[in-house]
């Protein structure tokens, strides 16, 4: 059996916990900073460094109480060491390797988009790769064709706003607060999804990759359009409408890449993941499929997950020794 300790700083969750053998949780805390970055509408970098170097130790110690082990105990270290907020990731690293020098434990490095993805193998025991994966964060969205559990292939990205960025920026305008996305889901359910058409950009046949920022500023234009002119906006419909066509465009390339690559699982992974509507959608439109998603907690940041990636990219060779850094910026494919 092998015990990894996970570690995750990346943007505004600490957290920390215990797998083991890659997909068996035996702790995961997470410490979230959604409370004090909501007063400023989105995720300020020096508050949430800050607040991890606050966390990162409790949280730690209460991940191996959890898991009843101390660091004796765990056979390996994975920590989050790209993408996301530098100064952020910095904390988790820096932890990580002094753990594993004062332990004298193996360092993982993992790539946070990786550990979204592997987040489906925690829950759902039988799923093994090859399948393709639609990751939708605050910070990315991609199709990746999960090749083994360390071969990843990017099929298509976004090429303006992450999905989770365009609900958190039309959460915002609708006056919803931060993080939107949830919100906007919640609100949808009162809307009428047909009410308002956004433009929506597909970029053609085999193309998997995306465009929000059209939909996005739509909703912004709609807004200012009838405050203009005096008239009353059902935040409700403009919210399930926005949400109705972001999530056609998300399923409409997850089934395309699927269909042309020959796989016959597909997974959802990262905070869009839990959205209501887009799981509707793909329950519906994916049914000669296997479909696999995490609860929302594991969409969400979490260490879990880290930890899940680290135990694979450890038994396919992958070690970092003490000058690993952080990288805000690093391709899915390139590590
Ligand atoms: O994966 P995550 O926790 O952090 C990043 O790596 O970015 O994702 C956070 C994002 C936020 O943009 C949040 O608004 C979005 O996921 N999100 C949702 C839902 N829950 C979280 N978006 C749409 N519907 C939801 N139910
Ligand atoms: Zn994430």
């Amino acid at each position: 059996m092998a015990l990894i300790l996970g570690i995750e700083t990346s943007c505004d969750e600490t957290s920390a916990a215990v797998v083991s053998d890659g997909r068996n949780v035996l702790s995961n805390v997470i410490s979230s900073q959604i409370d004090i970055h909501t007063q400023f509408g989105g995720v300020v970098p020096e508050i949430a460094s800050r607040k991890h170097l606050e966390a990162i130790n409790p949280v730690i110690d209460q991940a191996l109480s959890d898991a009843g082990v101390t660091l004796g105990d765990i056979d390996a270290i994975g920590v989050t060491y790209a993408p996301g907020l530098v100064g952020a990731l910095l904390v988790g690293v820096s932890s990580a390797k002094a753990l594993s020098y004062a332990a004298n434990k193996p360092l993982i490095p993992v790539h946070h988009i990786r550990a979204h993805i592997c987040a489906n193998y925690i829950e759902h025991k039988e799923l093994e790769p090859p399948f393709v994966c639609l990751v939708c964060s605050g910070g990315h969205s991609h199709i990746i064709h999960v090749r083994s559990y360390t071969d990843y292939q990017v099929l298509g990205q976004t090429r303006d706003d992450a999905a989770g960025e365009a609900f958190d920026k039309v959460a915002r305008v609708l006056g919803l607060g931060y993080p939107g996305g949830p919100k906007v889901d919640k609100l949808s359910l009162s809307g009428d999804e047909n009410a308002v058409s956004f433009k929506k950009v597909s970029f053609g046949k085999g193309c998997y990759d995306f465009s929000f920022s059209g939909i996005k500023t739509g909703v912004i234009n709609y807004i200012h359009n009838l405050e203009q002119k005096g008239e009353e906006i059902n935040k409700a419909d403009v919210a399930a409408s926005f949400q109705r066509s972001v999530v056609e465009v998300l399923v409409d390339n997850l089934v395309m890449a699927a269909k042309d690559v020959g796989v016959s699982k597909i997974a959802l992974a990262g905070g869009v993941a839990s959205n209501r509507r887009l799981r509707q959608e793909v329950d519906l439109r994916c049914k000669d499929m296997q479909i696999f998603y995490p609860s929302p907690i594991y969409c969400t940041d979490n260490a879990a997950m880290i930890a899940c990636s680290a135990f694979y990219e450890w038994q396919n060779g992958k070690i970092a020794d003490l000058s690993l850094n952080a990288i805000p910026y690093l391709g899915v494919d390139l590590i």
